[in-house]
């Protein structure tokens, strides 16, 4: 493959998008360095009244200002804001969503994390999934990697390779395989409800193996990568699961539909989901179509 740029791809989606994706991904040297200092945990908490990791905090302000500067989101939804930040201005296209760090558990233990972004151009903030434009996340792993989604094409560049600073493409065109190799299990198993855990003897039966890396963000890497599911699931005492519908699972949901998978939250597709808080939280199992379908029909039989 000629080694093409992120930035050389981006400009097939007009200069908006472009800058905000740039937002972000010239951002991710800065992050990165970061990583390493800002490992404290701060005394405030977010919305979800989860204590808010320093890097939280601070990547958020760092994300939000250079979407700013864009001049291009009218409205920056974020993980780590209670309310949206609307632009004043009036000006701009675009709809940010996003998870300015996705994994803070894994800080701590340094496993992997990353940021989650969604873009839309809807008049309505809360748009469903399925009228996002372009969705996106960044993986700090051992190398750092950026992989998008546009509806058509799923996508992975990879950072620094060939001593450059830039994302050089690395696989264009990335599909599922179907019913995969893995299955991430979110959530306490004593937890879980009679239909999940008949659809896990079910992945059992597919041979499918255990990975679970406690960030959805790298969760959802193995999946696009070696297919199978995953899952944060409904629970006896939370319905709803832990991730959220807006910051996190619709632009995840976005991206493995892209590739071909599929992302339901237990009854039917999560793109179509309409939003009706910024920090509704979902079931989710997202991952090979053939394996998410059969938790729906799992399910079904105990409603
Ligand atoms: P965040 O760090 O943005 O709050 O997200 C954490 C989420 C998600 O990344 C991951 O799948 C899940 O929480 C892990 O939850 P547990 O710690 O309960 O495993
Ligand atoms: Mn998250
Ligand atoms: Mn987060």
């Amino acid at each position: 493959m000629a080694d093409v740029k992120l930035n050389d791809r981006l400009q097939a989606y007009g200069s908006e998008v472009a800058k905000i994706v740039r937002a972000v991904s010239d951002a991710t040297d800065e992050v990165f360095t970061e990583l390493p200092h800002r490992r404290w945990k701060e005394a405030t908490k977010n919305i979800y009244g989860e204590t808010q990791e320093a890097l939280d905090v601070w990547t958020n302000q760092i994300f939000l200002k250079r979407m700013q500067e864009t001049g291009c989101v009218k409205a920056y939804i974020s993980e780590e804001l209670g309310e949206p930040w609307i632009n004043p201005d009036d000006t701009g296209g675009y709809t940010v969503t996003i998870d300015p760090l996705d994994g803070s558990s894994n800080i701590e233990s340094n496993n992997c994390f990353g940021t989650i972004v969604g873009i839309h151009k809807e008049k309505d903030l809360l748009a469903e999934g399925r009228k996002q434009v372009l969705a996106f996340y960044n993986l700090y792993g051992p190398i750092t990697t950026l992989v998008t989604a546009d509806g058509k094409h799923a996508c992975e560049y990879v950072k620094h390779r060939k001593g450059s600073s830039d994302y050089w493409l690395w696989k264009e065109g990335l599909k599922l395989s179907d019913p995969g190799k893995l299955m991430g299990l979110g959530g306490s198993p004593n937890k879980w409800t009679p239909a999940v855990k008949d659809f896990v003897d079910y992945m059992t039966t597919l041979k499918l193996k255990v990975r679970y890396g406690g960030a959805f963000v790298g969760d959802i890497n193995q999946i696009l990568f070696y297919g199978g599911c995953f899952m944060y699931p409904e629970m006896t005492d939370k319905p709803q699961g832990k991730l959220r519908l807006v910051i996190e699972c619709n632009p995840m949901a976005y991206i493995i539909s892209t590739a071909g998978g599929y992302a339901s939250n237990g009854v039917s597709a999560i793109l179509d989901a309409k939003p009706k808080e910024y920090d509704e939280r979902t079931p989710v199992y997202i991952g090979s179509t053939s394996v998410v379908r059969k938790f729906e029909e799992i399910r079904a039989k105990y409603k």
